[in-house]
């Protein structure tokens, strides 16, 4: 028994609805729609058929063919939008962030200690009156030997232990160059803190490093004198160590000072009574300081006899290891996180 046309094709039409209904991918339609629509589809063949009929149903034939084609196509393209819908919301889902979740903490850091002591020195000098002033680490030897009047030759330029760039150039041995760049480019009156890292040839260990930091300190005007270094130091370490500190100025040698003295504190390991900090002496020594030397304002152009002033110099590692009792030096650089984290939150 030979089926009709129209039998057949409605057959076909109800087998691609349900194979439709069962497609899980965009793949399985389109499997399905060769299957169907190819060149060697079903449909395809039916239609390729229609040529051989009588002419009279030709026309009665292609068009239920056209019908159930377009019928086909619809559903087939129906069924497609739905699947890519589909897969669209199932990809939406699974990438889906959850903005309520707690988010990764990431560690905080936390400040050098040396920032924190320089922070902290600059603060009290800051509040009695001073200004702020750096200089470069690659200095000339004028600046950092000569207007400083440590001529060539001059045995302190060896106590230096000074790391040469050239002839005339070198890394700063201390910030005091810092002083004559200030008042080589303003007339008097200064009144200047200068922190800064400077270098020297000496090998590592506990208690020295080829690089540290210093403060240098410098006041100039008309009047200034040894009263005045004695209060303002005094005053500092007041501040900065507590009120109740032993300070003791001791007569001391430097070629940029005349007078020169060295400010001792009272050993903060022991109070002052002798402990093996201190070499049993009770006193720490802090830092150097004098009246400027009339050779260092006459360099820079200063009338010596109308200004006068008085300068200081002191390490920051030296403060901020009897500050938090640091054992070495060189913990200072190693940048060991679990070092620095015992400064949070300071
Ligand atoms: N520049 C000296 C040093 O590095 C420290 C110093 C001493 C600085 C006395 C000064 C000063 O300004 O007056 O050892």
């Amino acid at each position: 028994m030979t089926t009709s046309l129209g039998e057949r094709l409605e057959q076909l039409r109800r087998e691609v609805e349900r194979d439709l209904a069962t497609a899980s991918s965009p793949d399985d339609v389109e499997e399905l729609r060769v299957r169907v629509l190819g060149k060697k589809g079903a449909l395809t063949r039916e239609a390729k058929a229609i040529g051989a009929l009588p002419p009279e149903e030709r026309p009665a034939a292609g068009e239920t063919v056209n019908t159930v084609k377009n019928a086909i196509e619809a559903a087939i393209a129906e069924a497609l939008l739905a699947l890519q819908h589909h897969a669209l919301g199932e990809r939406l889902a699974a990438e889906a962030i959850d903005v309520t979740l707690p988010g990764r903490r990431r560690g905080q850091g936390t400040r050098h200690p040396l920032s924190i002591v320089t922070a902290e020195l600059l603060d009290i000098f800051r509040r009695m009156g001073f200004a702020v002033a750096t200089g470069p680490e690659v200095e000339t030897a004028w600046h950092n030997f000569e207007a400083l009047n440590i001529p060539s030759g001059h045995p302190a330029r060896e106590e230096m232990d000074t790391l040469y760039v050239d002839d005339d150039v070198v890394l700063r041995t201390h910030t005091s160059p810092v002083q004559i760049r200030v008042m080589e480019s303003q007339p008097p009156p200064v009144r200047i803190v200068c922190p800064g890292r400077v270098f020297r040839a000496d090998a590592p260990d506990a208690s020295h490093s080829p690089y540290f930091h210093q403060i240098e300190g410098l006041w100039v005007d008309e009047g200034i004198s040894l009263a005045h270094l004695k209060w303002a130091l005094t005053e500092f370490v007041h501040e900065y160590f507590g009120p109740a500190v032993g300070v003791r100025f001791r007569p001391s040698y430097f070629p940029f000072t005349e007078p020169s003295a060295e400010l001792d504190i009272a050993c903060q390991v022991c109070g002052g009574a002798g402990c093996a900090s201190c070499k049993r002496s009770g006193w720490m020594e802090l830092l150097g300081c004098g009246m400027v030397h009339p050779a260092v304002l006459e360099a820079v152009g200063y009338d010596s006899e109308r200004w006068t002033g008085f300068a200081w110099g002191m390490g920051i590692e030296r403060i901020a290891i009897n500050k938090f009792g640091i054992p070495d030096i060189r913990m200072f650089f190693e940048n060991d996180v679990r070092f620095l984290h015992k400064f949070a939150g300071r």
